[in-house]
């Protein structure tokens, strides 16, 4: 049996099947990755996106941030991955996705159950007193921009370097981790604590991961059952095919 069919019989099969994403989805979408070919650390010093940088360098910060964030990200759009996740949700064979993805995509692409484990670039939060607004009603002409109502520091409700989690997120993440009985994993590199330990988690409540990834993760050899060496797009466009025979089969 290949490894496509494999894969899409342990979803079929899957009691609660569960994804968990990285930035390699929304590659082909145009959205660099963070590390390899192309990634945001070959270009931008990481610790740009460091909590205590930002608090002293906030608006240098800010022009990092709109050009990575609210121009190149702000213009993507979802590619057949997403939509395929989302295709998946809708038939039940899907029932969450966690990301770590900040570029809301999978939302896009219509997937309604979702943690952000990073947060979200749509919403501002105001560091003083904690008010979210949308993305929309933050004028980015004059940077930084502060919050309408108290003054306070405005900053991407995403999370930086030497921040906490999101609480329900994370709460939510590992429940659906020790809940799956199957979780597909789909770019990512598996370098980043505490995400990492999501799939871990997973493995350890006895679920069968399969992995998407054109290169091995350090995901591959300590976690993986089923290893699809491919494009997210391309595997997942091949993983509906096989999971549609099976259904009509
Ligand atoms: P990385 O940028 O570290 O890794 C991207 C992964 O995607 C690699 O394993 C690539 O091989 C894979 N990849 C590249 N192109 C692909 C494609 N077309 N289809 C499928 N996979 C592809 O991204 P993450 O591991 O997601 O954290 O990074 C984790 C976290 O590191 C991010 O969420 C971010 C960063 O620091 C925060 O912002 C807090």
């Amino acid at each position: 049996m290949n490894d496509y069919r494999k894969a899409a019989r342990r979803i079929v099969n899957a009691r609660y099947c569960t994804a968990f994403t990285g930035a390699g989805i929304s590659v082909e979408s145009g959205v660099p990755p963070f590390r390899g070919e192309g990634g945001l650390w070959n270009k931008y010093d990481p610790r740009t996106f460091d909590i205590s940088y930002f608090k002293a360098n906030t608006a240098a910060s800010w022009t990092a941030m709109r050009d990575i964030f609210y121009e190149l990200f702000g213009r993507v759009l979802p590619n057949a991955a997403h939509y395929a996740l989302a295709e998946l949700e809708a038939r039940q064979l899907v029932r969450e996705v966690i990301t770590q993805n900040v570029d809301n995509l999978h939302r896009d692409a219509g997937t309604h159950v979702i943690h952000e484990f990073h947060g979200s670039l749509k919403q501002i939060l105001c560091l003083a007193c904690g008010r979210k607004v949308p993305v929309a009603k933050v004028d980015m002409n004059r940077l930084p921009p502060q919050c309408s109502i108290c003054g306070g520091t405005l900053k991407p409700n995403v999370v930086f370097f030497g921040e906490a989690i999101p609480e329900r997120a994370a709460s939510l993440s590992f429940k659906a981790a020790e809940k799956t009985d199957c979780m597909i994993l789909i770019g990512t590199t598996g370098t980043v604590a505490p995400a990492n330990m999501i799939p871990a988690k997973a493995k350890a409540s006895n679920a069968t991961i399969i992995e998407i990834n054109p290169c091995p993760s350090e995901y591959t050899r300590r976690v993986t059952d089923v290893f699809l060496k491919e494009k997210a797009t391309t595997a997942m466009e091949k993983l509906m095919e096989e999971i549609d025979k099976l259904v009509t089969e």
